[in-house]
């Protein structure tokens, strides 16, 4: 139905299946195509499909090598239901298992980080693991019959790093983290970020579906009326996108004469990475890592974005800021930018949430300045199974 709000007994209101007719729509050239269908943004069993189809076995940017240097160091964080926690065994090597003990199930490490971890022990019945993952120990377990310990270790995850970002992927059987990158390694090459430092770190929770937000991210048509600073700077339809086969998606934008990085200036102090080109110190490039990062690359700082979804209507979002481990600066200039701009997003992403829901919303139409979201929207169609890739 075209110009209507649908009505009782006229097909899907609100909520409900998704009607393939819909979908294909999705797929038309950009000029034709239609927006996803409303009822993608806040159901809750479209919301298990995506974890079970998406989510959880794509590789996920969960920090830095340096944030788990020591031996005995680890991180735990949670998606979708599914908790991981990833060590540096006495052998230097970083190692992800799933947080689950082998027993009756219980979560195993129960802070968000720490260190001196020497072995993990179920604090219900004390089942002991080495920082391998293998079983230690379990008492009263002498004499249970074809009771392998060999075979009840933690269930590993897979995890690779790429220049101090450590990545997991909950599935076993996940491409290589550089085949994911894709063409992201040749272009973030200049970057030094195997020299990063964290300079500030902001969680942010956000009543909007995972979807809006990653959109919002990927295009600047709305920068005019939601970023006015930001578009001061960045004039919003300067750049080009160079990724458009993902699962890495984005291109960049051009600084305005006299302006060199985000900031309310458009200056800073901070020194720009040594050896980058002219032409990319007159650059911001963006990237969504699909479908759970985004990365900035700057002059002289580089951002890195989390996105959680902790349900259909909640995502959260970590947001990192990164400069050269030299720089002394501590960064205000770009995190009060930053801050601003996030704020205004997760407002506006709220927003569309707000009206994503309701019976009145169906699809729309993209303009000319969203064609990655356009094939974002399609590639989350494909990864879903909903949309044959080229189909
Ligand atoms: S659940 Fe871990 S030892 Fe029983
Ligand atoms: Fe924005």
């Amino acid at each position: 139905m075209v110009g209507a709000v649908r009505s009782k007994g006229s097909g899907r209101v609100g909520r409900g299946p998704i009607d393939p007719l819909e979908l294909r729509k999705v797929r038309r050239p950009l000029d034709r195509a239609a927006t996803l269908p409303g009822g993608l943004f806040s159901d809750p069993t479209v919301y298990e499909q995506e974890l079970e189809r998406l989510i959880l076995w794509s590789w996920q940017c969960i920090g830095r090598t340096d944030e788990i240097a020591a031996a005995g160091d680890f991180l735990t964080f949670e998606i979708g239901g599914s908790g991981v926690v990833i060590l540096r065994g006495s052998d230097g090597e970083l190692r992800a298992f799933h947080n689950v003990c082998r027993h009756r199930g219980t979560r195993l490490v129960e802070p968000a980080s720490g260190g001196g971890l020497t072995r993990i022990q179920c604090p219900y019945h004390a089942w002991t693991y080495d920082l391998t993952g293998r079983l230690l120990g379990a008492p009263l377990m002498t004499g249970i019959k074809e009771f392998d310990r060999e075979q009840f270790g933690l269930f590993p995850v897979k995890l690779e790093s790429w220049r101090g970002f450590v990545f997991v992927n909950l599935d076993p059987k996940a491409t290589p983290l550089a085949t994911y990158l894709g063409g992201l390694v040749r272009r973030a090459a200049p970057y030094p970020l195997e020299r990063l430092r964290r300079a500030r770190r902001v969680v942010y929770d956000i009543a909007a579906n995972w979807k809006l937000i990653v959109q919002n991210a990927n295009e600047c048509y709305h920068c005019p009326g939601v970023h006015p600073q930001l578009a001061q700077i960045t004039p919003y339809r300067s750049g080009e996108e160079d990724l458009t086969d993902g699962p890495v998606f984005g291109g960049w934008m051009d600084f305005v004469d006299g302006a060199n990085t985000l900031t309310a200036s458009g200056t800073t102090r901070r020194k720009p990475f040594a050896g980058l080109s002219a032409e990319d110190r007159r650059r911001v490039y963006y990237y969504v890592l699909y479908p759970s990062n985004f990365l900035s690359l700057l002059p002289d700082y580089v951002t890195f974005d989390w996105f959680l979804p902790l349900g259909p209507e909640r995502t959260r979002l970590v947001f990192d800021l990164y400069v050269d481990q030299d720089e002394a600066d501590p960064a205000d200039d770009a995190m009060e930018f930053w801050e601003t701009t996030n704020r205004q997003d997760w407002h506006i992403c709220e927003m569309a949430h707000l009206g994503s829901r309701t019976v009145a919303y169906h699809q729309g139409r993209y303009s000319s300045d969203e064609e990655v979201v356009h094939l974002l929207d399609e590639y989350y169609l494909e990864q879903m199974g909903l949309l044959r890739r080229g189909g």
